[in-house]
């Protein structure tokens, strides 16, 4: 597994070279199916054609889903990469210092390992089964804050509007039921600072499996607990993230049970 680390880690660092560079400068913008909110820019398209071909290099017959290129063709391997070559675009498009890129890599249906990579800050977040989470190398965990009323939460709202409706009264009721409700507009380092300790539960609906692959399991490493909204087991083909440093997981689930 030392191996596929280095190649997830070595990818991540080179797609974030793309995206830094490219922060700030003149690149093209276009938007997905005719929607006015849901973004893609040609350097998320650079980033993940790096991050493709380091992979694919390395392991050829790995399966990859990869958001702007959809499933590679090769059906029968347990291994499948998930890529989010630029977790955060509406950011990286203004010019918002807030984005990511994302890579995580399932075996058997089981996510094994996730490499996070902040191109800005440098900061690189990896996690292996069994293994924990680590930024810049160092061991990460969650916090250990037990009291929903002291914890600092963080959510995302989908492209769709109708997505971001129903997330609203959620978002009134943690509002008035935490310390505070962030809002970053990247779900992967969402998760990602979940592990780090930074904050103390993370919910959103709808995210992509790209969006959570690697972030689940970096919570999860870093002695967190992710569920769907119900406290039942998490999937990345799921429609609902609860992500949270384990402590306040019941007391979040019960907030969205009464919503
Ligand atoms: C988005 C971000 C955002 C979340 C959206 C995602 P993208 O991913 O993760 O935080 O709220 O639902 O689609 O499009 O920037 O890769
Ligand atoms: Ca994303
Ligand atoms: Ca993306």
């Amino acid at each position: 597994m030392q191996h596929h680390r280095k190649v997830a880690a070595a990818a991540a660092q080179q797609a974030g070279k793309i995206i830094a560079d490219a922060y700030r400068t003149d690149f093209q913008v276009y938007y997905k199916e005719g929607t006015l909110t849901n973004l893609v820019t040609e350097v998320d398209r650079r980033s993940e054609a790096a991050i493709v071909e380091v992979i694919g290099a390395a392991f050829p017959k790995h399966r990859i889903l990869a958001e702007e290129g959809g499933e590679a063709s090769r059906k029968d391997s347990p291994y499948r990469w998930y890529v989010d070559p630029l977790d955060g675009t509406t950011n990286f498009a203004h010019g918002f210092p807030v984005f990511c890129v994302s890579i995580g890599l399932e075996a058997d249906g089981h996510m094994i390992l996730g490499v996070v990579y902040d191109p800005l800050r440098r900061e690189l977040f990896e996690a292996e089964t069994g293994q924990g989470a680590f930024l810049n190398g160092e061991r990460i965990r969650v916090s250990k804050v037990a009291d929903l009323h002291k914890a600092l939460l963080v959510t995302g709202f989908p492209y769709d509007h109708a997505g971001r409706k129903e997330n609203l009264p959620y978002f009134s009721r943690f509002a008035l039921e935490s310390q505070g409700v962030r809002r970053t507009g990247s779900a992967a380092l969402d998760l990602c600072y979940v592990a780090a300790g930074r904050i103390d539960g993370f919910w959103e609906l709808d995210l992509r499996p790209w969006d959570v692959a690697a972030g689940s399991l970096m919570v999860t490493e870093a002695g967190g607990k992710v569920t769907d909204f119900l406290g039942h087991p998490f999937s990345v083909h799921g429609s609902q993230t609860l992500a949270t440093n384990s402590l306040i997981h019941e007391a979040m689930a019960s907030v969205i049970a009464g919503t």
